[in-house]
């Protein structure tokens, strides 16, 4: 008999290395400023901060892509700022600007209060229950957090930036500081991840957004270590978690990122070949991805040929479909409607 309990869900099973007949689909940022109904609870929220502390609101704002869509996961309505928030690094988010926060330097991260964390996290961890309440058994809930270099690139800069050269300085010229601040953000990952994953979340994305302009050297440290770290944390203590990995623009160190952390999917951005991920990771590795943004944005035939490109290049391994990096606030529901409607085609 099928119960809720047995049902299968497509979309972790493809995580954890089963192949399924049709890619299952999300997307990356698929609640957000380009629905209505998301723009006008966000309205109503206060702050967007106020918006990921309040669990009713989250969670509803989490579940609403589905709502449209049929969609095979929902992912957690939040932020990877909420770590430096609840680290006690006070965020803000100025409408038009991104976020802002005090730059960090030795004091400040002295005065990191690792020791509240995941209690100022709580609100997170019940929007976490509140979705899983109300999700269907056959859906995939997603959880996340950035990885600790991306995370540490907002939290030394202040803001966000295109080539990270604050912090990148900062590693180079402060190095055991940097791993100070870096080991403070492996040990909250880990906590903030298992406490996710017990929480109710099937599966979990390392978003490392800012994995581009660093060195053979640099990626090695900054990014493969840590992020190997994180993974086997929360392995400890969840020795079956399901973890996806996206370092955004590892380019060539794609495959050295797959084979070393341990992650059991590979997220990859839409400036990577399909070709050159499917040699650059080992034979049985999942992948996810890797349609561009702007192509969901265009719509119309190139979308449709593009879908069938990116499915039919990641044919012989398991694939969750996804875009290459979050959807844009532009981009047309009609559109998201079509290819999901592709993908459930292929
Ligand atoms: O995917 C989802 O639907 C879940 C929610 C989610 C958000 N941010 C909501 C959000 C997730 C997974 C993130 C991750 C995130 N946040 C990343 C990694 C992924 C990526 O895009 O590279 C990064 C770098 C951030 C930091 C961040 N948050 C920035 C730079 C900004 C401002 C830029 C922007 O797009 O506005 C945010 C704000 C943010 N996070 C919004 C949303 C829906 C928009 C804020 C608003 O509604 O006013």
């Amino acid at each position: 008999m099928v119960t809720m309990a047995t049902m299968k869900k497509p979309l972790l099973e493809a995580v954890k290395g089963k192949r399924q007949k049709r890619p299952p689909i999300w997307i990356m940022r698929q609640a957000g400023r380009y629905l209505p109904e998301y723009r006008e609870i966000r309205e109503r929220a206060g702050s967007f901060l106020d918006l990921c502390y309040n669990p009713r609101l989250a969670a509803e704002v989490s579940l609403q892509p589905l709502k449209r869509f049929d969609l095979d996961g929902a992912i957690l309505f939040s932020d990877i700022l909420v770590v430096p928030d609840a680290l006690g690094q006070r965020v803000e988010f100025v409408q038009g600007d991104g976020p802002v926060l005090p730059p960090i330097d030795q004091e400040g991260i002295a005065r990191l209060e690792t020791d509240l964390f995941l209690a100022r996290l709580s609100p997170v961890l019940e929007t976490i229950a509140l979705i899983k309440s109300r999700l269907e058994a056959d859906k995939t809930l997603i959880g996340f957090c950035g990885s600790p270099w991306t995370v540490a690139t907002y939290m030394i800069a202040g803001k966000g930036s295109t080539d990270q050269a604050k912090a990148r300085l900062f590693a180079l010229r402060k190095p055991a500081l940097f791993a100070e601040l870096m080991n403070i953000l492996v040990q909250a990952s880990i906590s903030y991840l298992v406490a996710q994953l017990r929480a109710g979340a099937d599966v979990v994305q390392l978003f490392e957004s800012w994995a581009l302009n660093l060195d053979e050297k640099c990626f090695r440290s900054y990014v493969i270590g840590p992020n190997t770290k994180v993974v086997e944390g929360v392995r400890a203590a969840v020795p079956d978690a399901a973890i996806i990995g996206f370092p955004r623009g590892a380019a060539g160190m794609l495959g050295e990122y797959g084979r070393e952390t341990g992650v059991n999917m590979m997220g990859i951005d839409y400036a990577t070949p399909v070709s050159f991920a499917v040699d650059a990771l080992p034979e049985d590795m999942g992948v996810q991805g890797n349609l561009d943004p702007l192509r969901l944005v265009a719509g119309g035939a190139q979308l449709e040929r593009r879908v069938e490109e990116v499915i039919l290049g990641f044919s012989e391994r398991p694939h969750v479909f996804n875009l290459g990096h979050g959807i844009v606030p532009e981009t047309p529901i009609a559109h998201v409607s079509s290819l999901v409607e592709a993908v459930r085609g292929a």
